[in-house]
């Protein structure tokens, strides 16, 4: 299969490649770099010992998409690119609806132009909103608390659209959790640019020392030990999940949308115990007022990822919180180093 894979250099993007690569998956990378670092492609071909078919190009742009889809014979698309930040978005929201929804539209119809009808797309949990119960289902009602999510739950309803309105279409939102971890080769991961939002990537900077003090957000939870709990997600799982949702897609069509978890929570605690405990490294911490916007606690309920792709999670937070780790301590500045 030939796979278009725009976002390609971003955390998840760049995990998604080796795996795939490797899988025998033929794929054409496309970014913009706005978010992310030239030199992870050298990564990924020196990881799969493959030549890299590489295309910058930004979703925004109809003749960039246009050049690009006379160039290659797509069967399909895996659509990673897009803004990720959810503070940002509440203070730029023209700025995350442009890029995700009319970004996106933008694939889209290139795409329906040159008959290319499957696409995989980067959704969320946040898509859910305040739990009505935990675990989230799919069949759990979608009410974004933010413009970032609202970005994902939109283009979730573009495409489940579109796939009513021709047959031919089919269309899998991979509802992320939490993904975190690095590849296990601990030369590609994460790289946030500035102050990492994020829970992973600040602890790591804790620990390599470019950050003194991690904050907790909240330590009077209703939760075991009162800090939130999220349902963490190795990014190798991750990858392999879009290879299998790609490898579904072959033979339905029409719309559906899969969480991918682990089906499990741990709370801000539960990971920096599992941090200190398999590197030997102290996080320095100390508990802050919860963040804005912050949910107590959600994890996945998984099954349908199973049923309907046969993927379940192979990794745990002892594998996350090492790999994050060789990663970061192999390279301090990430890609800058
Ligand atoms: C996890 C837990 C924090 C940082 C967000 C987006 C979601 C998705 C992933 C994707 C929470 C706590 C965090 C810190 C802390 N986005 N925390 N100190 O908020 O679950 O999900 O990222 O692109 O859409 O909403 O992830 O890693 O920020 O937080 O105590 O410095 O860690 O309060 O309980 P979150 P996170």
């Amino acid at each position: 299969m030939k796979i278009l894979v725009t976002g390609a250099t971003g955390f998840i993007g760049s995990h998604f490649c080796v795996h795939a690569i490797q899988q025998g998956l033929d794929l054409v990378l496309l970014d913009n770099f706005e978010n992310s670092s030239t030199k992870v492609l050298d990564t990924i071909a020196s990881l799969t010992q493959e030549n890299v078919i590489f295309e910058q190009a930004d979703v925004r742009s109809e003749q960039d998409l246009n050049n690009i889809f006379k160039k290659y014979t797509f069967d399909a698309v895996v659509h990673f690119a897009g803004y990720k930040a959810v503070g940002e978005s509440a203070s730029n929201p023209l700025m995350y609806y442009q890029n995700n929804i009319s970004g996106s539209i933008n694939l889209l119809q290139v795409m329906n132009a040159h008959n290319v009808k499957r696409i995989v797309f980067s959704s969320s949990a946040t898509v859910y909103g305040e739990p009505q119960f935990n675990p989230y289902t799919e069949l759990h009602p979608r009410a974004p608390i933010n413009p970032y999510g609202n970005t994902k739950s939109m283009f979730e309803d573009v495409l489940a659209d579109l796939c009513n309105s021709d047959s031919e279409w089919s269309a899998v939102p991979l509802r992320y959790f939490n993904p975190i971890g690095a590849h296990p080769s601990g030369q590609m991961g994460e790289d946030p640019k500035g102050i990492p939002n994020n829970l992973m990537p600040y602890i790591t900077k804790v620990a390599v020392g470019e950050l003194d003090t991690l904050q907790i957000f909240g330590n009077d939870y209703d939760t075991p030990d009162g800090t939130g709990v999220r349902d963490y997600i190795h990014v190798m799982d991750l990858a392999n999940g879009h290879v299998k949702a790609l490898e579904y897609l072959k033979d339905h069509t029409g719309y559906q949308a899969i969480n991918l978890g682990a089906g499990k929570g741990y709370s801000v605690v539960d990971i920096i115990n599992a941090f200190e405990a398999v590197n030997g490294v102290t996080i320095k911490h100390k508990f802050s007022p919860r963040r804005d916007g912050d949910l107590a606690a959600y994890w996945a309920d998984a099954s349908l990822a199973k049923s309907l792709l046969n993927w379940q999670t192979q990794l745990e937070v002892e594998d996350m919180v090492r790999d994050s780790w060789a990663w970061q301590s192999n390279y301090p500045k990430g890609y800058g180093s």
